[in-house]
């Protein structure tokens, strides 16, 4: 039976004492953290709703910026010479068990990414630092590169993207 899900930004009324994603760090975050990160406007949360108020997956984005000297030489070559570009940290993301396998994951991303496409503020790329190897071959699987320095932090330039997200 296939879910239909809705994702909005997160609202003290969710449950958000059950969500069980298998990562402690992420559902301990999320438990007794992320409202706090909301509230202080250190990160933005937005949760995927399966019926109406129980929450399948979360993600936060906040504000960051690459290193040009950090890119690969490929992506860095074609920016302009400031010691930064500003990019937008997706600092976790995750589904709960229940719903793993269901295609939730990915299309939080393309979300994650659609958000940050559409914002007026301007950003090169989505960035995340993967907790480990499973989560960074998730997001190699949807295109994300990883930096020279750290097969853990990885970046998508959003402008690869933009074709994709477009509405006919
Ligand atoms: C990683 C996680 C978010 C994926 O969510 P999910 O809903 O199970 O994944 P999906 O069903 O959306 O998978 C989407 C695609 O990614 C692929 N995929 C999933 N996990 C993958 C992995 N570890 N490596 C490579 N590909 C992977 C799937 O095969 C699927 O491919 P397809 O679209 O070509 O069929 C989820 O497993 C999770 O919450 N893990 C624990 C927390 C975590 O690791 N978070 C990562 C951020 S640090």
């Amino acid at each position: 039976m296939s879910v239909l899900f809705r994702v909005a930004p997160l609202d003290a009324a969710y449950d958000r004492a059950a969500f069980s994603s298998g990562s402690e760090p992420l559902d301990c975050y999320f438990r007794e953290q992320v409202t706090q990160d909301v509230r202080r406007r250190v990160a933005a949360c937005f949760v995927a709703l399966a019926d109406g108020q129980s929450i399948a997956g979360y993600y936060t984005l906040a504000s960051a910026s690459l290193l040009l000297s950090g890119l690969p030489a490929s992506a860095g070559k074609k920016l302009p010479r400031y010691p930064t570009v500003p990019a937008v940290r997706m600092g976790r993301l995750a589904v709960d068990r229940a719903f793993k396998g269901q295609g939730l994951g990915g299309a939080l991303l393309a979300d994650a990414l659609d958000r940050t496409s559409r914002s007026e503020i301007a950003a090169y790329a989505l960035m995340v630092d993967a907790k480990d190897e499973t989560a960074a071959a998730f997001y190699r699987h949807h295109g994300f590169i990883a930096l020279p320095d750290s097969s853990l932090a990885l970046f998508l330039p959003l402008a690869t993207v933009l074709p994709c997200l477009k509405q006919p």
